[in-house]
């Protein structure tokens, strides 16, 4: 038998390479690579596969034949979660929180273990990473200090499945995945793989017992789960936590969901009293809604099913560096680089030698090209300091051209803009015909200079 080739894995962010590097070749961390001994527990699960875990092992049914399972979830008693998790917790799934430090993981995974346990569901809380007085401090907090939650501070999983065994729990929260470790592994807790066997005897616990699993899973500066690949590939379900520290606010984003839509979104507003369910968050992230200054657009995202009103503000003026600055939050600065050439090529703008800023108010990041117009918009205004169409939504593509193009589901949009008292919106035209939207005004415009023309003028 050939030897097995060497291994070395990133500290990092867990992905493995055949070569050893000073720098991973993958996040750029300095002297992060060692080397890595797949264990053997492990590798006897994962050639059986996780199928072999249920009773129908070894042989092949036909679909027709299988039975279908009415799956009974337990709401979490936060809809905003409940929506995310695609209505609810299913039992024996395993589900992943990442999010960066201080962003509100422990807040929410306690706020829901405690609502949960007001629910008679039985919870335990395993925290790893805080003293159960830190936990007391934190209920307190949140003005639940007397609930029926279990908790334990335990990092040893030997002794979380002792517990879970013994209390026999519905949902297990583990807070977090990178401070609990098999005891009978050599590798240090954190490492590539005490996070793997961690992750998959917890899974492996799930799917036997149908007790929910959650792990909580920090982030590397990156913003990607700290940890090999592989953690998200085991897991049904990755949700990341996100939000600016400075803004209150906080959006929960399933990016992986074996039972639910991907890409759902709740929003929270952070206090001090923990977290609150944001139930309009487009009232939220738009407060003025009539006359705006010069350099604003208001314009509609798309996350998962629910659309979202935005306001774009841009800010241009003389630059005081050789190479004017392009500096963008919540949008991406490579797509704002490519708008201003559009508007200098398509709009005749000479916006080359100034600064140009862009925040999308609220902390909220956005990737969708549906925004492009209301982008180049926002910045058009403040450069020709010209006001907007009051009450004007602003949707579009921008082709490279500077022609508008189509937005999907732009009716829900619009129709979100209207139930916020919007009166009229700037729409690609090729769009025009499909819409039936009564008391609302519709201005399609086939191109970048079109769309100017309707939003400044008027
Ligand atoms: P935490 O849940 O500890 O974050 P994570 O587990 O993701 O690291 O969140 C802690 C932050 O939230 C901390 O900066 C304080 C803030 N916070 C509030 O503003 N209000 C509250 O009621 C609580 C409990 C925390
Ligand atoms: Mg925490």
């Amino acid at each position: 038998m050939k030897p097995k080739p060497i291994v070395f894995a990133c500290r990092e962010c867990g992905d493995t390479f055949t070569k050893w590097a000073g720098k991973c070749p993958s996040c750029g961390t300095w002297d992060s690579l060692t080397e890595f001994k797949e264990a053997a527990v492990s590798a006897s699960v994962t050639a059986r596969g996780l199928g072999a875990l249920s009773a129908e092992a070894g042989k092949a049914v036909s679909l027709r034949e299988v039975p279908s399972a009415q799956v009974e979830r337990i709401h979490s008693g936060m809809p905003e979660l409940d929506r995310v998790l695609g209505g609810g917790v299913v039992p024996g799934s395993l589900v992943l929180i990442g999010g960066d430090p201080g962003i509100g993981k422990s807040t929410l995974l306690l706020q829901m273990a405690v609502l949960l346990a007001a629910g008679s569901v039985k919870t335990l809380y395993i925290t790893g990473e805080e003293s159960l007085q830190q936990l007391k401090l934190r209920a307190a907090r949140l003005q639940t200090p007397g609930s029926d939650l279990l908790v334990a501070a335990e990092t040893d999983l030997g002794e979380v499945f002792r517990l879970a065994g013994e209390n026999r729990p519905q949902i297990l929260i583990i807070d977090s995945i990178q401070t609990v470790y098999k005891p009978d592994l050599a590798a240090s807790p954190g490492s590539v793989n005490q996070l793997r066997e961690a992750t998959l005897a917890l899974m492996v616990h799930a799917k036997t017992t149908g007790c929910a699993v959650f792990l909580v899973g920090h982030v590397t500066k990156e913003g990607m789960l700290a940890g090999p690949r592989v953690l998200e590939h085991m897991v049904d379900t990755v949700i990341y936590f996100e939000g600016e520290r400075h803004h209150a606010y906080r959006i929960l984003r399933a990016v992986k969901n074996r039972f639910g839509a991907t890409n759902e979104i709740g929003v929270f507003e952070m206090g001090s009293m923990g977290l609150r369910a944001v139930e309009n968050p487009s009232e939220a992230f738009v407060q003025n809604r009539g006359e705006r200054a010069a350099g604003s657009a208001i314009t509609c995202c798309l996350e998962g099913t629910r659309p979202l009103l935005l306001e774009v503000q841009a800010l241009v003026g003389r630059t005081n560096f050789a190479m004017p600055q392009r500096v963008c939050m919540g949008f991406d600065q490579k797509r704002l680089v490519l708008l201003l050439a559009i508007l200098e090529k398509s709009a005749g703008l000479e916006i080359g030698p100034q600064d140009v800023f862009v925040n999308l108010a609220g902390g909220f990041r956005v990737d969708e090209p549906a925004i492009d117009l209301a982008v180049a918009a926002a910045v058009a205004g403040n450069h020709l300091s010209k006001k907007m169409r009051p009450q004007t939504l602003v949707l579009g593509e921008l082709g490279l051209n500077g022609e508008v193009r189509a937005v999907p589901q732009l009716e829900s949009r619009l129709k979100e803009a209207q139930r916020l008292g919007f009166k009229a919106a700037v729409i690609p035209e090729t769009q025009k015909g499909k819409l039936r939207l009564p008391n609302f005004e519709l201005l399609p415009v086939p191109n970048v200079g079109m769309a100017f023309d309707q939003l400044f003028t008027a």
